[in-house]
């Protein structure tokens, strides 16, 4: 952290507060640290105040002469190492995510060609509203890195998952992004799976599934965030394509399961894709007409081939640690470990995606980690994205203890 640079952007929201303590720790760390407070984050805190703590001129106004002649906001966004957003308001977080540019943050943001850090704040109907989540999914995708929110009480008197991360979480944040160990996953390729596969009827109809994609795209995302190189073959979605991925788009689980054969060999395979177990037997070649009269039309369903089945099986190509995940609407871990076995994947995410959950298409997830030889982990309940940065921590401890992988 010593001798680093980093430009905290400090948004309108009660937690601006603590990012004066930010300011203070990442001083004491060597680390430089240069501000833009925008309008309403200078209704929370002072200028003066955010100038003594970081020794240094605050910027404020994009259309101020001297700003522009000292500094420009250009220059601003690319001198630091690192720009980090606390509290990142929903309305900062939109506008990046449409890239909009009205004032110094948004402009320097837009501008910046080094990685951002968010450390959204904001009442937690605003953080679950659809828009907001809209935006999360967009800014992840960019790159845009996060930490938090958390859940606990609001300043607004409200309770649930909005809190800014305190001042050591991002400064352990921060710590991640700017050190070269926070890519562990460097040389190493991963292959996940992820969304639902179509599988034809005729040529209009489909058989489907209710696999929004985000957590497999959640898990695409943190791969490649430490480093690893990430082959994302993914099933129809809306989520976009992750930052950093290589992606390929299929439909079919016969697709799915070519386009992973032709992306190993992989040191890591994690099947989130919600394949269907069977297809259309004999998918008919023309539009079928409902005759007046006649019975409906019967499908006869042929298997589909088991990708994770496939990937697991023993051999020179399989890759060193393969993940499957259940979904189970009921006795989750029981049939997640019968699951491990039929399958000889190493590890199993277990998930309960009975309705009441609201897993299927939602940003969170109640999960449990099912490996052979040990205990069942449960997880709490927690953002897919969260899901996706633990596993990826038990994938980089796995691949830590196994000398051959280059980690
Ligand atoms: O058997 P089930 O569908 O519950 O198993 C789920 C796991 O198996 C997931 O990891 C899913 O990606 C994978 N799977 C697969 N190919 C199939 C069916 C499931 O890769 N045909």
């Amino acid at each position: 952290m010593q001798g680093r640079r980093i430009l905290l952007i400090i948004a309108g929201g009660i937690a601006a507060y603590k990012s004066l303590d930010l300011i203070r720790r990442l001083r004491e760390r060597g680390t430089e640290v240069r501000c833009v407070l925008t309008t309403a984050g200078a209704r929370f805190v002072t200028p003066l105040a955010v100038a003594s703590l970081s020794g240094s001129k605050v910027f404020t106004n994009l259309f101020s002469l001297t700003d522009e002649a000292e500094m420009g906001h250009i220059r601003l966004s690319r001198e630091a190492d690192l720009v980090v957003v606390a509290p990142a308001t929903a309305d900062l977080m939109a506008k990046l995510a449409h890239g909009l540019a009205d004032d110094l943050a948004s402009t320097t943001l837009l501008a910046t060609n080094q990685r951002v850090l968010l450390a959204p704040a904001m009442n937690p109907q605003m953080w679950a509203h659809p828009a907001t989540e809209r935006n999360v999914a967009r800014l992840r995708a960019d790159g845009i890195a996060f930490v938090g929110p958390n859940p606990g009480d609001m300043a607004c008197g409200e309770v649930g998952l909005g809190r800014m991360a305190e001042p050591q979480e991002i400064l352990a944040a921060i710590e991640a992004l700017l050190t070269p160990a926070a890519r562990p996953l460097a040389g190493v390729h991963a292959l996940v799976t992820s969304g639902p596969t179509i599988e034809a009827i005729d040529p209009v109809r489909f058989i489907a599934n209710r696999s929004s994609g985000k957590q497999g795209h959640a898990i695409a995302t943190a791969l490649a965030a430490a480093g690893a190189e990430v082959t994302l073959v993914r099933g129809p979605v809306h989520e976009p394509d992750p930052a950093d991925v290589t992606v390929v788009k299929v439909e079919s689980a016969e697709q799915m399961l070519e386009a992973c054969r032709a992306a190993l060999p992989a040191q890591v395979a994690v099947c989130a894709a919600a394949v269907a177990d069977w297809k259309v037997a004999a998918p008919f070649g023309q539009k079928v007409k409902k005759q007046p009269g006649a019975a409906p039309p019967t499908l006869a369903l042929a298997e589909n081939p088991d990708i994770l089945q496939a990937l697991s099986r023993p051999g020179a190509a399989r890759p060193r640690l393969v993940i499957g995940f259940a979904a189970e609407t009921e006795d989750v871990v029981a049939n997640a470990r019968r699951k491990l076995t039929a399958k000889g994947c190493d590890w199993i995410v277990a998930n309960d995606v009975s309705r009441e959950q609201g897993t299927f298409g939602g940003v969170h997830n109640t999960v449990q980690l099912i490996r052979a030889d040990a205990e069942p982990e449960a997880w709490p309940r927690m953002s897919k994205a969260e899901v996706a940065a633990r596993l990826v921590a038990a994938i980089v401890a796995q691949l830590r203890g196994a000398p051959a992988v280059a980690a």
